[in-house]
């Protein structure tokens, strides 16, 4: 495939989910479980390169018991979302910073990058189809899960010589439970996302693998979400299971833990972090000591703290516990700061607020 003509040869799904089994689902999607008729596809192979581009009925993948990805966990994706515009066009946000992140991803898991124009029109190309399936009520999105793997059927340990990409999407709502005003986190202790020098800033699921019993603790805690400290140190605060996190101080001025390679360059953080100094607001990007937030929680100086993330979007938390007590953070629940920040978010991505800096994709 030439790097500057995608084509995607396309097969229609001849037995689709019909229109009122599909509205029905789209009343009440919840996240991640309701998807579409369609994936996109392509296919990598030393003697190939990149080939074999197409929009097929979703369906289950053939694997080889061998296949590297099911032993050595070679594997990266994406998260993005389509959204309904006020117009009633559909958009994309910010996509050639999900295109370039899944290229670095590849980088770093010595994957064969994935062109970032073929990104592009993979998405694109599927998103111009599933139209349909996104969500009218308020909050809701087609969540667009791009992801790779290596395909190679071979039991030695080396970066694969195949790769099947693809692009799956999930029609959702809320990540969060309506109702929850604020989350809560459970900060972990015994367990670490990511050290040093390790894939921290990669989108793998190898990470999430790895975060899934300190999030099973975070919800035997009765947490939302866990919060991971530093490998190092196990004192400063880096990021949630699949979100990051910003502060913000009793001066007004806001703050978020600085990209130092263990943690996930999110897209809505830069996003987030753009917006708000255009707001006129302060925002650091500064390692931050759990010990410190929580006497800054008890001595009023932190006011507020928010998740974000493309599922979260943005979501005030309102506690945190750990092993040596819990404590709130402001009023325990939404503060004002955050919600105006997830205001201006949101309207930008709905085309609701001009779009100073083409982060909004029509397609
Ligand atoms: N951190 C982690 C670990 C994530 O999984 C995500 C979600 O993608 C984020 C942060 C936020 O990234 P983004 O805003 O690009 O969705
Ligand atoms: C996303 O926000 O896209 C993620 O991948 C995070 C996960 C919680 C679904």
């Amino acid at each position: 495939i030439a790097a500057d003509a995608p084509t995607f040869t396309f097969e229609r799904n001849a037995s689709p989910i019909e229109a009122n089994e599909r509205a029905r689902l789209l009343e009440n999607p919840g996240f991640g479980r309701v998807f579409t008729d369609h994936m996109a596809m392509i296919r990598y192979s030393e003697e190939k390169g990149w080939h074999d581009a197409k929009i097929v009925p979703r369906a289950p993948f053939q694997m080889d018991g061998a296949s590297s990805v099911l032993h050595y966990a070679q594997e990266i994706f994406e998260g993005m979302k389509a959204y309904r515009l006020a117009d009633g066009s559909t958009a994309l946000f910010r996509p050639e910073a999900n295109a370039r992140r899944f290229r670095d991803s590849a980088i770093r898991m010595a994957m064969e990058p994935l062109p970032e124009d073929l990104f592009l029109a993979s998405v694109r190309e599927l998103v111009k189809i599933e139209q349909d399936w996104i969500p009218e009520a308020e909050g809701g999105s087609l969540y667009l899960r791009p992801f790779m793997i290596a395909s190679e059927v071979f039991l030695g340990v080396k970066p694969s010589s195949e790769y099947l990409y693809a692009v799956i999407a999930s029609s959702v709502g809320a990540y969060f439970k309506a109702g929850a005003g604020a989350v809560s986190l459970w900060v972990s202790q015994d367990y670490t996302r990511a050290a040093p020098g390790g894939t921290g800033a990669a989108k793998c699921g190898g990470n999430y693998a790895s975060s899934l019993v300190a999030q099973a603790e975070a919800t035997r805690k009765g947490c939302d979400q866990v919060l991971f400290l530093d490998a190092v140190e196990r004192r400063w605060i880096e990021e949630l299971g699949g979100m990051n996190i910003f502060f913000v101080f009793d001066d007004g001025t806001l703050a978020t833990p600085p990209l130092t390679g263990t943690i996930l360059p999110g897209i809505t953080r830069d996003s987030i972090i753009t917006m708000a100094r255009d707001m006129g607001l302060t925002v650091r990007e500064e390692p931050y000591a759990i010990d410190q937030c929580r006497a800054d929680a008890e001595s009023g100086r932190l006011r507020e703290a928010f998740a974000c993330g493309t599922a979260a979007v943005v979501a005030p938390i309102g506690m945190m516990k750990m092993a040596d007590g819990d404590f709130t953070i402001g009023s325990g629940g939404p503060g004002q700061t955050t919600m105006r920040i997830r205001d201006a978010l949101t309207s930008v991505q709905r085309g609701k607020l001009p779009d100073p800096r083409g982060w909004v994709e029509q397609i």
